[in-house]
């Protein structure tokens, strides 16, 4: 049985209360916290830089995963390493250094992970793939919380599985952008290992506790592919 982790990601927080919505899914049961940084150039949004995954990293002993869309992320590796970071990842389309990049990464001691946009095709990966712990696939186009999730990546959740068995490493395969109770039964069985869900869990009516108690839910029987 593999393993699912559940990262929730808190660009959909309050950002005012940011320690309270970490210690609630912590105390919910979350596995890892997605921590989204934006520059205003690769991505047409902004967020928080090093300050905010420093401040995190006072609340929680929880991985940290820190998904960078910004242009150049190498300028930044060692910042996001000293503020607490645990997993790095970078964007495929930002990086024409891609393996100095990741090797950067790695280097510090961190968990190096791949990101493609929804219109980059998985055979960006080919080359780099045994170097990494992690793929993320965009199952959005990424800058913002809470939209719809694109049907059609389900099918490259699977192809990208199937790079990964082939490879026979242990990697990661993360998914983010869309993600809820409703599709994430598909997307284990197509064989991602890591939800990361913004909208669905901090948005929820119910509040958090109970939306990430019924994502488990709803993955918890699936045959994870
Ligand atoms: C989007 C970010 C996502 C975002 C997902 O650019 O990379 O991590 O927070 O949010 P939801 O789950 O609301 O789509
Ligand atoms: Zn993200």
């Amino acid at each position: 049985m593999k393993e699912i982790r559940i990262a929730p990601s808190i660009l959909s927080a309050d950002f005012a209360c940011l320690a309270r919505a970490v210690t609630e899914v912590v105390e919910a049961g979350a596995d890892w916290i997605h921590v989204d940084v934006m520059d205003g150039h690769f991505v047409p949004n902004l967020t928080f830089g090093m300050p905010i995954v420093a401040a995190l990293r006072r609340v929680t002993r929880l991985p940290l995963d820190v998904h960078l869309m910004i242009e150049a992320p190498e300028r930044y590796l060692e910042a996001f390493a000293r503020a607490g970071a645990d997993r790095l990842i970078v964007h495929v389309e930002a990086c024409p250094h891609l393996h100095r990049v990741i090797q950067g990464i790695r280097g510090l001691g961190l968990r190096a992970g791949v990101a493609l946009n929804p219109a980059t095709p998985l055979s960006a990966l080919e080359e780099i793939l045994p170097d990494v712990d992690q793929v993320l696939i965009m199952t959005v186009n990424p800058g913002f919380g809470g939209q719809a999730f694109i049907e059609r990546m389900l099918e490259k959740v699977r192809r990208a599985r199937r790079m990964i068995d082939a490879l026979g490493r242990s990697i990661e395969l993360e998914v983010d952008g869309g993600v809820g109770p409703e599709n994430a039964p598909a997307l284990v069985e197509a064989g991602a290992t890591v939800l990361v869900a913004g909208a669905s869990i901090f948005e929820a009516p119910e509040g958090p506790t109970e939306a990430l108690r019924r994502l488990r839910e709803a993955i918890q029987h699936v045959h994870a592919g």
